[in-house]
């Protein structure tokens, strides 16, 4: 199973980069068209959109529903829980009226679970006893595959940045890997939010960070020729070693018909 992971577009559409933002997702799916094999699934990491605007989800649907493969979303802090499903319940996925954006995906040898980490009152995670319970639950629903957890804020001290800690307490970030070590089958955690590649552990589980999509935002020290050019993750899933995962670089491309530029297309 190969997963390609995006994160941290951060669409918008009155910041004077809000082109380039659009170009870089219009780039890294193009990109991910392209691969051979087709990854089995996309998720997303969050901070899908800057303001949590309507108007800004009905944008990035447009461009992410070029991808010949199916998108997973999880919820980011910049993110508004109503309008991210208002946007994409169409995709069949989401479940009606809850309030977090939990689910698990089981249609894929590994089982992927998204977990809803934002927190309403700051833009560090959280994650409540509530969302603990629902977790347990989604992960003893199917007792037998694997399972690759997806979420916005890392469940790990990020040495690389400012802010090591990306919850907005100890407690909670500790009550998710306590959570997450609930069984035994999850075999990985991907992350977003701190718009840098890094990685860690949650005990024996592998976790990683993406650098975010919007390349105008991205953290780090990258070569003057890759500025403008995103990258993302793509994850391969060996039953024998686990996933092995390898950053991309999206190079450009001539877009086919079918994907040009969304940000001018005012339906
Ligand atoms: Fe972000």
């Amino acid at each position: 199973m190969i997963i390609a992971q995006i994160s941290d577009t951060h669409i918008a559409l009155d910041t004077p980069d809000a082109e380039q933002r659009a170009r870089d997702l219009e780039a890294a799916i193009a990109d991910i068209n392209g691969l051979d094999p087709l990854p089995d699934a996309i998720i997303h990491t969050g901070d899908i959109v800057q303001n949590g605007r309507p108007d800004e989800y009905a944008l990035v649907s447009r461009i992410l529903a070029r991808a010949r493969a199916p998108i997973y979303v999880a919820t980011g802090n910049k993110d508004d829980r109503g309008n991210l499903r208002a946007a994409f319940s169409p995709w069949g996925y989401l479940e009606p009226g809850a309030d977090f954006i939990n689910y698990a995906i089981e249609t894929h040898p590994v089982r992927l679970i998204a977990v809803d980490s934002k927190n309403l009152n700051s833009n560090k995670g959280d994650f409540c006893v509530e969302r603990a319970e629902r977790l347990i639950k989604l992960i003893d629903a199917e007792k037998t595959k694997p399972i690759a957890i997806f979420n916005h804020h890392p469940p790990f001290e990020v040495m690389v940045g400012p802010h090591p800690l990306n919850f907005e307490t100890p407690e909670m970030m500790e009550r998710l890997r306590r959570t997450l070590r609930h069984s035994n089958r999850v075999v990985a955690v991907f992350s977003g939010h701190v718009h840098r590649g890094t990685a860690g552990h949650v005990a024996d589980i592998p976790a990683s960070v993406m650098p975010c999509i919007a390349t105008n935002l991205r953290k780090g020290e990258y070569p003057a020729s890759m500025q403008s050019s995103p990258v993302y993750h793509l994850h391969r899933f060996e039953p024998a070693c686990g996933f092995i995962t390898e950053a991309r670089v999206v190079r450009s491309r001539a877009l086919a018909p079918a994907e040009t530029p969304a940000l001018a297309v005012a339906e």
